[in-house]
């Protein structure tokens, strides 16, 4: 099927920032970006950049791409400016903040999660020990918080007083009112890499939505919602709200599309289009995805305007806006999505 790219074009290869200026012919046309030079590194918003930088250094010094993707996704986590991901993350309708990870390698198929683990900075890093050092995939809570402390990891308070006066306020004011998710709140950081064997690994951090259920858990540490990556295809993850992501399985669909043959911006488009034609909340999803393929594309989409994200490669670095599907036309989603 092919969809409309009424106002897409433009929309979706427009460069923002940084040195991917440089080469405007390799990404004028956001579908058929035949191959980067790699490693390559794409991550959610422009945030995502410096981890992206801090991934390529990694590799660049001789570390693995896992070590590539938890370290960058570190340099998030650890930045207490950012509300959303590891520390100084906006915490639950408690007080309290708990964080969310997974990681997932291709080669092996491997996979480690931990969900709503508190006074612990670097859910990724314990959802790396997961996938190394156990037998299982995912831990949660208290008991993924004993796991990381045998590890040697260190608890602290991971509530800045930034974000204790935001949760204040709300409890103040809003109280009643649970906020709803949006671009404005929900701020994860999911990062993939093609490396240089190409191989891929991704990996995802949260805070989740800002004052959510103590308990409450999204689609950034489940894998297929967030975040999957399957080597003999390519790798997808997931920003936006965590409910809707993860009632439509996103981040596995998309790869299935791109299995197909879809580009990974088309696979994008496509499963938003597919998850919004069933759901009540159509394009109001508010669901924003990256993808990158074996070959070296790759692409963004999100059900509105204002979803950007960050491309890193050997030579050049920058930020880029996704493809809106409120700019283009929504068109069918198609039959038999899997077969067609
Ligand atoms: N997408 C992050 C969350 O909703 O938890």
């Amino acid at each position: 099927m092919e969809l409309s790219r009424r106002g897409f074009v433009a929309q979706g290869a427009a460069i923002v920032s940084g040195a991917i200026c440089n080469k405007p012919e390799a990404f004028s046309k956001p579908n058929i970006r035949k191959t980067v030079s790699r490693p390559l590194i794409i991550s959610t918003w422009p945030f995502g950049e410096v981890a992206n930088k801090k991934a390529m250094e990694v590799i660049n010094s001789g570390g693995s791409s896992l070590d590539a993707v938890e370290k960058g996704i570190n340099v998030t986590e650890n930045d207490k400016e950012n509300t959303s991901v590891g520390i100084g993350g906006l915490p639950n309708s408690e007080g309290v903040v708990q964080l969310d990870a997974c990681i997932m390698h291709g080669p092996g198929h491997k996979a480690g999660s931990v969900m709503g683990i508190e006074r612990i900075r670097n859910p990724i890093s314990v959802a790396r020990k997961i996938m190394e050092h156990t037998r299982h995939v995912q831990l949660v809570g208290k008991g993924a918080q004993e796991f990381a402390l045998s590890q040697g990891f260190t608890k602290e308070n991971i509530l800045t007083e930034k974000s204790k006066r935001k949760w204040l306020k709300w409890k103040k004011n809003n109280q009643k009112k649970r906020p709803e998710g949006s671009i404005d709140n929900h701020d994860t950081i999911a990062l993939l890499m093609l490396d240089e064997g190409g191989n891929l690994t991704g990996g995802c951090s949260t805070s989740g939505l800002a004052f959510k259920l103590p308990g409450r858990v999204g689609d950034s540490p489940i894998i297929g919602s967030g975040l999957y990556v399957d080597n003999e295809v390519g790798a997808a993850g997931a920003t936006g709200v965590g409910e809707n992501v993860l009632r439509h399985c996103c981040s596995f669909m998309i790869v299935e599309f791109m299995r197909q043959g879809l580009s990974p911006q088309d696979a994008c488009i496509k499963a938003i289009k597919r998850a919004a034609k069933i759901d009540p909340l159509g394009m109001d999803l508010n669901i924003f995805f990256i993808a990158v393929d074996k070959k070296g594309r790759y692409g963004a989409a999100g059900t509105g305007k204002g979803f950007q994200y960050s491309v890193t490669t050997p030579k050049q670095s920058g930020i880029l806006d996704s493809a809106a599907l409120s700019d283009i036309d929504a068109g069918p989603v198609g039959g038999n999505e899997f077969n067609n």
